[in-house]
Parts: C-alpha cells; structure tokens; sequence
C-alpha cells in the first residue's frame, strides 16, 4: 500500500483535510498527540478498526482507546457520575485517559467486547483538528505491538510505512510516555496506568486514588484490571537491564565485559566512560527523560552496544510513570 507522509511545520496553519478524508473513508491515520503517536481509524466503522489490530499485530482482547474533541462527547459516549465531572472539565484536554461504562453503542472490536470504555481528549493542535473534523477516533499508540511507542513520524515510518494510508509528521511529541489511565467506574477512582498526569497530581483532584499492585509493581502482573497489561511493552529487541546506584561500580566492569551502555540522566554522566553512556534527560527537569525515553530504547537497538543498564531512578511524580515504562521493557539487576 501507499503511504501518504505529511508534514506539518506549523502549529498556526493545520490542514489536515487530506488525513480527515482518509479516516471519514474508513483508512487509517497515524497522527501526533501531546503523548506519543496515535494510530486512528473512524471509531464507527468496524473493519476499519480491525485493521488497526492486523496492522499492529495486536492481540483483540486488548481494547483501544477512543479519541474526541469535547466533553459533551465523551459524555455522549461513556457515562460519567456527577461527581467527576468538574474535575474531568478542569483537566481535560490533556494526556488522561478516563474508563467509564459505555453509553453509545461502539462496535465490539473497539472496546474488546467490555461494558467499559477509555475515553480521551487529546491536547495536540493536530489530534484537536482531527478529531473535531473525523471523530471519535479508535486509536492505540502508533507502534508495532511490543516495541516502544513512537515519539516523532521517523518511529512510525519505521514500524507502519506501507501498512497504512497517512503518517502525519508534526515533530516530536511533547510527553513522550502514553496518558495516564484513570478507571472511575467504582465507589474510588483506580489508576490503571501511570503517565504524564502523575499519581501525586491524581491524590490532589481526586483526593484519595486506588493505586494497585501491578501498577505500585510493575512487573507483578496477575490478573490485569488493563488489558494491556499482560502483554509485553515499550521492549527494544536487545536486553534492557535497570541497576540501583549502590551497585554502580560493578555494573561500570560489566558494561565494558559485554560491549553494554549505560542510559543515564545527565547529572550523572560522569560516572561512566564518556563512550559508553548515552544521556536520557536531566534530573534538573525529569519531564525531558520522559520525552527522551522511547526514543532512545529505539536509537539504542541501532547501536554497536549489546545489552543496555539503566539507571534506576526515583519513583516520584513523573519518574514514577518513567520507571512503570522502564520495568516492563526490562529487568532489575539483582547482585
Ligand atoms: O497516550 C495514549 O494513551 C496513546 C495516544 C495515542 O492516545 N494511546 C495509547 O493506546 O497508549 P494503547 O492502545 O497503546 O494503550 C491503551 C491502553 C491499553 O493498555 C488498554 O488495555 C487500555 O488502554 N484500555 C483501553 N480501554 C480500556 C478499558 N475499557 N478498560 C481498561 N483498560 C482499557
Ligand atoms: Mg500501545
């Protein structure tokens, strides 16, 4: 198949009219979002989100997330209590993904057959234009399943060129690391997945959250509440391995030992030999390691170096969702 990419420079001037038709005529379109790159088809026209599953390889248990423009329309289609409605007012549009049952009547495929439905209002310039011309839309990150989610257009080229209609370019994606998945379906909110929406921003508008095990742990993974939690994530192709600060000097004789690399904040850069780490933001503003993050586990399988440490980092507010991300594409060290 063809692929259309189409650049956009300009946050001011969006024509996406060509993307907008492609999505009315049941095609699919890849397209930008404040988190990571989305993959989109009409929420309304089944086969073409069965595409969407073929495309990525993704399992169909796994439901995707549907994309509007507005309150009003998230209310059309999910049904929220009252009580949440004036905090869900307050922080939307923005990287948050709320579950709710189900009102409108959605084809099966989309919501893997559950009552429930995740439903998000996307801060991007060109997501906003695009679903207010082509909305809702069915979208899953932009990746294959398994790999890292796309940050910028040259990652989706990567995994879906010649699978799909349109790749828009609109740069990098300013969180890097998907929404943050809050389930308000029971008596207290339950957060499903940790993103750019941090739990300490969570406990402040919701007051008290429901944080279970396999998100306190990610890698305790019994019985997921999200779907999506079973399956592997974010995972570059060669080992990724997460090591404490106090075993930092018998990693450094490892990495040399197996032709490894550290992934390191640049505060602590000069640990290591300058030719074996690569930087993944700074701890002065932890927002950068999130937006630099699957980037970096993507340029990290095109290196020369075999197996990755990462550094672990201190699970608060943003770092808390980067660590979520950093489990699940690898293992802690144990020494
Ligand atoms: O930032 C994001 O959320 C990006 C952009 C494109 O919006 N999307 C994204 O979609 O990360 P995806 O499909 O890669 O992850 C969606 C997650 C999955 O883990 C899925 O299981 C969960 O949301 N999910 C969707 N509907 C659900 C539901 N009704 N109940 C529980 N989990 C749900
Ligand atoms: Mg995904």
């Amino acid at each position: 198949m063809e692929t259309k990419v189409l650049k956009i420079e300009s946050s001011v001037e969006i024509n996406i009219s060509y993307p907008c038709k492609v999505i009315r005529t049941g095609g699919l379109v890849a397209f930008p979002t404040e988190t990571v790159y989305g993959l989109g088809a009409s929420v309304f026209n089944e086969k073409a989100v069965d595409r969407i599953f073929e495309v990525k390889g993704r399992a169909k248990d796994n439901p995707l997330i549907v994309h509007v423009n507005s309150v009003d329309m998230l209310y059309k289609i999910g049904k929220v209590d009252e009580k949440y409605r004036t905090i869900i007012e307050d922080i939307t549009p923005g990287p948050i993904t709320f579950v709710v049952k189900k009102r409108m009547q959605l084809p099966d495929n989309v919501t893997a057959g559950l009552e429930t439905v995740g439903i998000r209002i996307p801060a991007h310039p060109v997501a906003e234009k695009l679903c207010l011309c082509a909305g809702p839309i069915a979208a899953p990150s932009a990746n294959l399943s398994g790999k890292p989610s796309p940050t910028d257009a040259n990652a989706v080229i990567e995994d879906l060129y010649g699978r799909v209609e349109c790749i828009i370019d609109a740069g990098e994606t300013p969180f890097g690391i998907e929404s943050t998945i809050i389930d308000l379906t029971g008596d207290r909110p339950v957060i499903l997945r940790p993103g750019p929406v941090t739990i300490e921003k969570l406990e402040e508008i919701f007051g008290e959250i429901v944080v279970p095990d396999f998100v306190r742990d990610a890698r305790a993974v019994t019985n997921p509440k999200a779907p999506g939690m079973k399956y592997r994530h974010y995972a570059p192709e060669k080992p990724v391995y997460i090591f404490g600060l106090s075993i930092r000097e018998k990693i450094k004789k490892f990495v040399e030992k197996e032709n490894g690399v550290i992934l390191c904040p640049v505060d602590h850069k000069d640990f290591y030999p300058r030719d074996r780490v690569i930087v993944l933001g700074t701890l002065e503003n932890p927002y950068t390691i999130a937006q630099n993050l699957f980037r970096i586990l993507r340029e990290f399988d095109k290196t020369k170096f075999n197996v990755a440490y990462v550094e672990k980092l201190e699970e608060k507010g943003i770092l808390f969702s980067v660590m979520n991300r950093l489990k699940k594409a690898g293992m802690e060290v144990q020494l």
